[in-house]
């Protein structure tokens, strides 16, 4: 491999993130409210949309709302492609998504002022409802866009105030024409902060990710008795709060006895009707677990299931289970994730080959075309959170990174 002659522009880059994070910013801090097809996403889709068309991409919206910036290019080739989600959860920062997909804009943008020729053009997209903390599930744009999900059902997904994707999609006028599912790309590969605290800890740069563990999403409604919190006697009760709390404390400890592998959260506790003095009549709660190990994962949510029957009965409670979202964990491909590594070694970095404890757009993306990730530190290990951070330096590091790699996929004699 020849040394690396191009850098991005990082300023230009962390200028564009700083303002597409002004977008549903949270006051007081330096976090970000952008949940998918909300306004605040459209205000973000519009401003990034801006800067594509600003450079002269070809830019297609699709079905469910992934929009995909293509440079032209005379082969009609399959693009090498790159991109993320620029949707947050209620409560996060301007790292996580944003990165991939300005990174993927900066990269372009980059390759076409230096005039370098690409045997293929690359294209970066963005994924709607990347997160799924408004519709469930997660990746749920890039999961249609590979035909894991068919359009009409995805469409149909409500949000727990009973809105639609589909409605929420032509609300903001992103419902477009591009074919589902769409074309394959060449290859495809996205730049994330790593949103944990292995890179940091181990004093690295850049992570070359091998796959992302396993998903499973459950939303559990339990429904008791609501009663007078100071008149019924405790063997009375049938209170669905009790049920929850011991769900919760069943898959800490589950969590615990698999070892660090495992993790479990119970992110949504609703209690209806949440009021000091009555006992409630529901509770709706979610479970997500996860593993690299499938067969793990499996054993973890049987063990769940069963303990929350036994809970149930316990409390005579009734529980409707539903599943919200379940991948199994993927895979990247060697070539690729050895040519992330070797990349990074190249431009002086150091690098650890590692699993992605977050889902991606990536892992969908992996099942039509040679795939791998590149991830940057996060400070203090810290995402999904209004603190989230990564050095002006890491940021840079990630996206030369993603150039180098770019390039090599997309064949040229300049890099
Ligand atoms: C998605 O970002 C997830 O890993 O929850
Ligand atoms: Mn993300
Ligand atoms: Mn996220």
């Amino acid at each position: 491999m020849p040394e690396p002659t191009l850098n991005v522009d990082a300023d230009r880059l962390i200028s564009r993130l700083l303002e597409l994070g002004e977008i549903g910013a949270i006051p007081g801090t330096t976090g970000c409210a952008r949940l998918a097809l909300t306004d605040e996403d459209r205000a973000g889709r519009d401003l990034v949309r801006a800067w594509m068309t600003d450079l002269g991409l070809d830019i297609t919206t699709d079905g469910i709302g992934n929009v995909i910036a293509t440079m032209p290019h005379p082969s009609g080739l399959a693009p090498v492609m790159t991109g993320s989600h620029i949707d947050t959860v209620a409560t996060g920062g301007r790292y996580d998504g944003n990165l991939g997909v300005l990174a993927g804009l900066e990269v372009i943008e980059t390759v076409m002022a230096a005039g370098i020729e690409l045997d293929r053009p690359l294209a970066v997209g963005w994924f709607t409802d990347e997160e799924g903390a408004r519709f469930a599930p997660d990746m749920l744009g890039s999961l249609v866009y590979v035909g894991g999900m068919g359009l009409e059902e995805a469409l149909e997904i409500t949000d727990r105030d009973g809105v639609s994707v589909g409605d929420e999609l032509d609300r903001i006028g992103y419902r477009g024409t591009a074919p589902i599912p769409g074309p394959a790309p060449h290859a495809f590969v996205e730049l994330h902060i790593e949103q944990g605290p292995v890179l940091e800890d181990a004093g690295i740069t850049i992570g070359a990710v091998e796959g992302v563990q396993g998903i499973s999403w459950t939303e559990l409604t339990i429904s008791g008795q609501s009663c007078h919190a100071g008149t019924t006697p405790m063997r009375l009760r049938k209170d669905p709060g009790i049920v929850a709390s011991r769900i919760n404390v069943f898959v800490r400890e589950l969590a615990e006895r698999y070892g660090a592998a495992q993790v479990a959260t119970c992110g949504v506790v609703t209690h209806v009707p949440n009021l000091v003095n009555v006992v409630p009549s529901q509770v709706t709660m979610t479970v997500d677990l996860r593993n690299t190990s499938e067969e793990v994962l499996r054993l973890a949510e049987a063990e769940f299931a069963a303990f929350v029957d036994e809970a149930a009965a316990a409390e005579g409670v009734t529980v409707e289970s539903r599943s919200l979202a379940r991948f199994e964990p993927v895979d990247f491909d060697p070539q690729v994730i050895d040519l992330v590594a070797a990349t990074a070694e190249r431009r002086g970095h150091s690098v650890l080959r590692m699993p992605s404890g977050a889902g991606h757009d990536a892992q969908m993306f992996a099942r039509v075309c040679p795939t791998a990730m590149v991830f940057t530190p996060s400070v203090n290990g810290i995402s999904h959170n209004v603190t989230e951070y990564t050095e002006p330096a890491d940021l840079a590091a990630g996206a030369d990174v993603l150039l180098d790699v770019l390039l090599a996929l997309a064949g040229t004699d300049d890099a």
